[in-house]
């Protein structure tokens, strides 16, 4: 393992009927001038706006709101929210929504403590020195951005997409009712489903040896979500079945798992890079990737692929090659996806390879990339090539 230091200052409150009880006491502190963000209007037709709104105008809460924020949250968006922080003197933000509402948040909350664009601190072009405090009320587990100092912002003229962070954007609490997740539609939620697996695998193939512990927590997630999704595909409005998957995405990016390595997240550069020029859901894309990424590493990650053969999918291994352990895992992961609904190939997105070159050259903006096996341009070449 690295030497580590572990800090998550987030305030986690789970479950049922949590917002009313706990939201007016957790923003109290933080001031009285709200910037409620949230996203095309899901809040609206399930309730939940109209409960917050309710809390926050009792409780005597001045609001301010930005509605509209994207599904691969845009800049144009960070920047309307950080004008009204900026304009209103807003004191805290709270974002009621997904990871996108929640990433948005985070880029307001940085921007509108920064005197030039937001978009430099997405680009890293200057740091993060300051941020106003923001709390999250989740409504899709997917992310794990309610519990992480991540964020991914997209800039539509440009076509970049670029995953940021810094200590400074943790959420100081966040709300997390499994209630509010029902409404989720089967689309996103197996989307959820397949991006905090996509976590976990990111976070399990690291360079780092001696790291039992990690792996086996990996694997305690990956069949936590395996033996729940399924079931939850088939009963949207089950409540004890969201209530699981909403902590298993909340463990799988909080940083739990990466305590003393480091993870690969290649699959994530390369997702962003599709999604940058394309426009699809984040996790369509992993579901597409992350297995061509695996096969891509067969040789180097043959173990690790071996042991979620087995320990995860419950390969039989006897008179099997490992080589042919590992394929079978792989095949069990797209065969798990694709029951579930989700995409396999680039072609279910109808994309094409007119732009393979264009993902790829953006893909490695910032060089070779991937903590278990660094890639050039001709390895995300050929996983794009093996994704069409
Ligand atoms: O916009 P509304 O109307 O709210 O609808 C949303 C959106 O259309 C809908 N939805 C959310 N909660 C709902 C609901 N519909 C009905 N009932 C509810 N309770 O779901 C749609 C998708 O929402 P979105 O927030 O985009 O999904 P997700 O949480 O998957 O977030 C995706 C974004 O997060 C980034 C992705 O790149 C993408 O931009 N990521 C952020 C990470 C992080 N901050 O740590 C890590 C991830 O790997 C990921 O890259
Ligand atoms: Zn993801």
């Amino acid at each position: 393992m690295d030497s580590f230091i572990f800090q998550n200052p987030t305030r986690l409150i789970f479950g049922q009927e949590q917002v009313q009880q706990q939201l007016a006491k957790q923003l109290k502190p933080f001031g009285e001038k709200v910037l409620l963000v949230y996203g095309g209007g899901s809040i609206k037709r399930n309730g939940l706006y109209d409960e917050v709104s309710s809390i926050l105008k009792e409780e005597g809460f001045i609001v301010s709101e930005l509605p509209g924020v994207e599904p691969n949250p845009r800049l144009t968006t960070v920047h309307k929210g950080v004008e009204i922080c900026k304009k209103e003197d807003i004191d805290v933000l709270l974002a009621v929504g997904g990871g996108s509402v929640i990433d948005c948040t985070k880029a307001i909350a940085a921007g509108a403590k920064y005197d030039g664009d937001a978009w430099d601190l997405v680009t890293k072009k200057s740091p993060v020195n300051d941020a106003l405090p923001f709390g999250t009320i989740l409504t899709l587990a997917a992310t794990g951005s309610e519990m992480n100092s991540g964020s991914v912002i997209t800039n539509w003229e440009t076509h970049e997409k670029y995953g940021w962070g810094s200590p400074l954007v943790f959420p100081k609490f966040s709300i997390l009712d499994p209630q509010n997740t029902v409404t989720v539609p089967k689309d996103h939620t197996v989307y959820g489903i397949v991006d905090m697996m996509s976590h976990v695998f990111e976070q399990y193939f690291h360079p780092q040896e001696n790291s039992y512990l990690q792996e086996y927590m990996c694997e305690a997630v990956l069949k936590s979500v395996i033996e729940a999704g399924p079931k939850l595909v088939e009963d949207l409005e089950d409540v004890d079945l969201r209530e699981t998957i909403l902590y298993s995405g909340t463990i799988a990016l909080n940083g739990m798992l990466q305590m003393g390595v480091r993870g690969d997240w290649a699959s994530h550069n390369i997702e962003h890079a599709v999604s940058a020029v394309y426009d699809i859901p984040h996790a369509g894309g992993l579901a597409i990737i992350f297995p061509q990424w695996m096969r891509h590493n067969k040789t180097l990650g043959e173990r690790k692929l071996v042991n979620l053969a087995v320990r995860v999918w419950g390969v039989d291994p006897s008179g099997k090659t490992d080589g042919d352990i590992a394929e079978e895992g792989i095949q069990k992961l797209e065969q798990f996806w694709s029951s579930l609904g989700a995409p396999s190939r680039l072609a279910d997105y109808n994309i094409d390879d007119s732009q393979l070159e264009v993902m790829a050259d953006k893909a490695m903006v910032n060089g070779s990339f991937g903590n278990f096996n660094p890639l050039e341009k001709s390895d995300v070449l050929s996983i794009l090539r093996s994704s069409l």
